[in-house]
C-alpha cells in the first residue's frame, strides 16, 4: 500500500557530514581536525582507512547536487567543516575555505534545493583539541566566534541552520569510551564535553541570529530506552541511560535545566549557562535509528574465567554485557559501565547489528510530546537511515537495496501516525545521500540512497533512491 499522505510543505530532504563525504583534507588551506589525527591513529579505524578522499564530493559537489535535484528532495542537510573556514579554529578566516560552502549553497539553490547547514558535525579543529577540545570551556566562545564568520558569509541564503549534530555521541563515543576522535576513554569525567557542547550551541545560536540567520535548531540523537528485565537494578541501569543519552540533551534545552543530580558534576557558571543553552529554538532536530535495550550489568559469572571465555557466554547467551567487556553495535562496552546493552531479540538486524524498529520513532515522539509537551518548537526528523551493503548486481548493475527501501518504507509509516497522534514533524531528512566514511568503521557499512564505488568513485542510485524519489513526487 502506497504511504500515506503527508501535508503539504512537508520536507523531504537527505544528509551528509563534511568529513564522511569531503575529502580533500589538505586543500585550499585547510586545517586538520581532530578526526584527520584520530583516522592517522593506527587502530582507530576498523578498516584502517582514512578520510583523505572518501567521496571526493569536495570536487564533484555538482554531481552530487545534480543527484539531489533529480531525487526532488526539498532540502539538503550537510556540514560545514569548522578547520577549512578556521583552520587553527579561532582567529585567521580561510577565506578559500568559505567559499566552497558558498559555492555549494548556490548550486544547491540553483538547483531549487534549500541548503541546512550543520556547524559541528564531529570534526573539532586539532588546534582546538590539542587545547582540551571540548572538555574546555573556551571551545564553546571558539565555536561562536566560528558561528558568525559563516553565517555573515551565508546567511543570505540559508534558510535553516543546525548547530551542533548530536552532543550525546561526542561526549559518549569521543571522550567517555574513546571509540571516536580524539580516543578519550574518560567515562563520567567526559561529562563536561556535554556542557560545552551545550553551551557552544547556545552561544552559537546568538552569534547566528547577531548576524541575520533564521529558523535555528539542533540535531539531538534520541532513543527509546527499553529497561532488559524487570528488577529494581534493571530499571535503575536503564533510567540512568535515559538520562545519559536523552535527558541530558533535551532537558537543558527544552526546559533550562539539567536532569536531578547532573548539574552538581558539571564545571563554571552552570545556572548562568543554562539560561543561554534554553534560549528559545525556531526548531528542534531528532536524529533516530534505534531503541535501546538496557539493563543491569550482569554479575562476573565466576572470577576465574578468562575474558574471552565471559564473552562467549554472553555471546550464547544473546547477550553483550558490558562486564564482558564486550561490544555492542560496533562500540566497545568498557567493564566499569553501572548499565549494560542488551541485543533487542525477534528483529530483523542491518548490516551494523542494528534492530529495525520503525514504531520506535513513534513511540520516541510520544515520550518527547509527553516530557515536554508545549516547550518543544517544531520538529524535524534530522537523520534516519539503515546500513545495508548492497552493491552491483554483476550482471545488470542494478543496486536492488530491498532492505533499505523497507527500512524507510516502515519509519515514514511510523512517522506519519505519530503525526497523526498529535507530533508536530515539519520534516524528514534521510542519513544519507551516498555512501560514506561511516567514522570508526571507515567504508564497510554503507548508508546511502547512492551507492559509491571507492575505486572510481562512481555514483549509481540504489533502487531505494527511486523509491523515495516516487514518494516526494506524490507526496505520498
Ligand atoms: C551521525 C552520522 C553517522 C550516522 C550513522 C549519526 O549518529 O550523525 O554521522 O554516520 O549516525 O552511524
Amino acid at each position: 500500500a502506497p504511504v500515506p499522505e503527508f501535508p503539504a510543505g512537508f520536507l523531504w530532504g537527505v544528509s551528509a557530514s563534511a568529513f564522511q563525504i569531503e575529502g580533500s583534507l589538505t586543500a585550499d588551506g585547510r586545517g586538520p581536525s581532530s578526526w584527520d589525527a584520530f583516522t592517522g591513529e593506527r587502530g582507530r579505524v576498523k578498516d584502517g582507512s582514512h578520510a583523505e578522499v572518501a567521496t571526493d564530493h569536495y570536487r564533484r559537489y555538482r554531481e552530487d547536487v545534480a543527484l539531489m535535484a533529480e531525487l526532488g528532495v526539498g532540502a539538503y542537510r550537510f556540514s560545514v567543516s569548522w578547520s577549512r573556514v578556521l583552520p587553527e579554529g579561532h582567529g585567521r578566516v580561510n577565506d578559500k575555505g568559505l567559499d566552497f560552502y558558498d559555492r555549494l549553497v548556490d548550486e544547491l539553490c540553483a538547483s531549487g534545493i534549500a541548503p541546512v547547514p550543520t556547524l559541528f558535525h564531529w570534526d573539532t579543529p586539532l588546534a582546538l583539541e590539542e587545547r582540551g577540545g571540548w572538555l574546555d570551556r573556551d571551545t564553546a566562545e571558539r565555536f561562536a566566534e566560528y558561528a558568525s564568520v559563516v553565517a555573515e558569509r551565508l546567511a543570505d541564503r540559508v534558510p535553516m541552520w543546525i548547530t551542533i549534530n548530536e552532543p550525546a555521541e561526542v561526549t559518549l563515543l569521543g571522550y567517555g569510551l574513546g571509540e571516536h576522535a580524539p580516543g578519550r576513554r574518560l567515562v563520567f569525567d567526559a561529562l563536561p564535553a556535554a556542557h560545552h557542547q551545550l553551551l557552544a550551541h547556545g552561544m552559537g545560536v546568538q552569534a547566528l541570529r547577531a548576524a541575520g540567520a533564521r529558523r535555528i535548531g539542533i540535531a539531538v540523537s534520541h532513543s527509546p530506552v527499553w529497561t532488559a528485565g524487570d528488577s529494581d537494578d534493571d530499571r535503575a541501569a536503564a533510567a540512568l541511560y535515559d538520562t545519559l543519552t536523552n535527558r541530558l540533551f533535551a532537558d537543558p534545552l527544552l526546559t533550562g535545566d539539567y536532569p536531578d543530580g547532573l548539574a552538581e558534576l558539571l564545571p563554571g557558571p552552570v545556572a548562568e549557562d543554562l539560561k543561554t543553552i534554553s534560549a528559545p529554538l525556531d526548531w528542534y532536530g531528532i536524529n533516530y535509528y534505534n531503541p535501546m535495550l538496557v539493563g543491569a550489568p550482569q554479575p562476573a559469572a565466576d572470577a576465574s574465567a578468562t575474558d574471552a571465555a565471559a564473552e562467549a557466554a554472553s555471546a550464547e547467551a544473546g547477550i553483550v554485557d558490558s562486564r564482558a567487556g564486550s561490544s555492542f553495535g560496533g562500540i566497545d562496552i568498557p567493564a566499569d559501565l553501572p548499565f549494560a546493552i542488551r541485543q533487542i531479540e525477534g528483529r530483523e538486524l542491518t548490516d551494523f547489528g542494528w534492530p529495525v524498529v520503525p514504531e520506535g520513532l513513534r513511540e520516541l515522539l510520544a515520550t518527547l510530546r509527553e516530557r515536554y509537551g508545549d516547550r518543544l518548537p517544531p520538529l524535524y526528523i534530522t537523520e534516519n537511515g539503515c546500513s545495508y551493503g548492497d552493491g552491483p548486481d554483476p550482471g545488470t548493475g542494478r543496486i536492488d537495496d530491498a532492505r533499505r527501501v523497507a527500512y524507510h518504507d516502515g519509519h515514514v509509516r511510523a512517522l506519519h501516525e505519530a503525526m497523526e497522534e498529535g507530533a508536530d514533524v515539519r520534516g524528514y531528512f534521510i542519513w544519507s545521500i551516498l555512501d560514506n566514511f561511516e567514522w570508526a568503521e571507515g567504508y564497510r557499512q554503507r548508508f546511502g540512497l547512492v551507492h559509491v564505488d571507492y575505486e572510481t568513485l562512481a555514483r549509481t542510485p540504489k533502487e531505494s533512491y527511486a523509491w523515495y524519489r516516487d514518494l516526494i513526487k506524490s507526496g505520498r
